[in-house]
């Protein structure tokens, strides 16, 4: 079995994934996306710097890089896993929100608006403080609490003078009193085999990448229930889903990553995330 593992740079995780497929057998090939090329002519897509392959991990840092080069994969006839449409529809906020609202999955109350005035207004139907955070991003980065109307207009007025694609979109969400954490649990194929709290007593944002401290979650049939229920909505076989306790509504799935790090929780849980992924897609290859 040979498959490709695409990159930006090499993190623990696209590392793990390279040793451990070698041991369990697998010849995994390493696949930089700076050096490859796809090439078209009306009688198909090619890409050279490939080759042969029976699936495809996509491992991009980068949204726009991942969405691309999983279609023009898929293009090219490869199986790639996630698929172009699974990042596509996970990794813009005002998308997958409104999937998992019309598929009936709890998540937080949001409002998703296209021009200032208006979106300000929509706000005071979702109660202050609100949370403002970009269409398409990570990381937690400029993501915003504002606490009124006042701090709300400027988070508006920064992110239209920002070089976003969606700088002109403003997706605004309820604030979940949330007890200091979240919860981080993986989809691996039809499993949900592990997951972690992502602590954080000082920053109400709970990103391992803002300092949050990872701790192991028992994932009960609730848990275990509203994950694969996310996963019915956006396909996929490895998904990090980002659950918040809302101390009226219960569990609200946040969001769904599709090309998840998992360092943190494979340290604190000692489970061995790598190999289970590997499995599964060893099991969707020779479907
Ligand atoms: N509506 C909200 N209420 C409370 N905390 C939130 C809310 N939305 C996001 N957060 C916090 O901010 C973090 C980053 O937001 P998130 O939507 O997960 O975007 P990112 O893609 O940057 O991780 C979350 O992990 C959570 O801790
Ligand atoms: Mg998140």
């Amino acid at each position: 079995m040979r498959i490709g593992v695409t990159y930006d740079i090499l993190r623990w995780e696209e590392r793990d994934i390279l040793e451990k497929g070698r041991r369990m057998g697998m010849e995994v090939i390493p696949i930089h996306l700076d050096e490859v090329i796809f090439s078209m002519d009306g009688n198909g897509v090619k890409s050279q710097t490939l080759g042969e392959m029976d699936s495809i991990i996509q491992r991009s840092i980068s949204h726009t890089r991942a969405y691309l080069t999983s279609a023009l994969m898929e293009s090219a006839g490869y199986m790639v896993f996630n698929g172009s449409s699974t990042i596509e529809r996970a990794g813009n906020k005002a998308i997958a929100s409104s999937l998992l609202s019309s598929r009936g999955v709890p998540t937080p109350k949001t409002v998703v608006g296209l021009q200032r005035e208006v979106a300000l207004k929509a706000a005071h139907t979702l109660g202050f403080p609100v949370v403002i955070k970009p269409v398409e991003g990570s990381w937690g980065r400029m993501t915003a609490k504002a606490e009124d109307e006042d701090s709300l207009w400027s988070f508006m007025e920064y992110q239209e003078g920002t070089s976003l694609k969606y700088r002109n979109v403003f997706y605004l969400q309820q604030f979940i009193r949330k007890p200091g954490r979240d919860i981080r649990v993986f989809v691996i194929g039809d499993e949900v085999p592990v997951g972690i709290y992502r602590i954080n007593d000082s920053n109400w944002r709970t990103n391992t990448a803002l300092g949050a401290k990872a701790e192991p979650v028992d994932i009960n049939s609730e848990l275990r229930d509203l994950a694969l229920k996310a996963r019915e909505v956006f396909g996929g076989i490895f998904l990090g889903i980002d659950v918040f306790e809302d101390p009226k509504e219960g569990y609200l799935v946040n969001e769904v990553n599709t090309v998840p790090e998992y360092k943190n929780t494979a340290r604190v849980t000692g489970y061995d995330i790598t190999g289970t992924l590997l499995t599964k897609l060893r099991e969707a290859s020779r479907k």
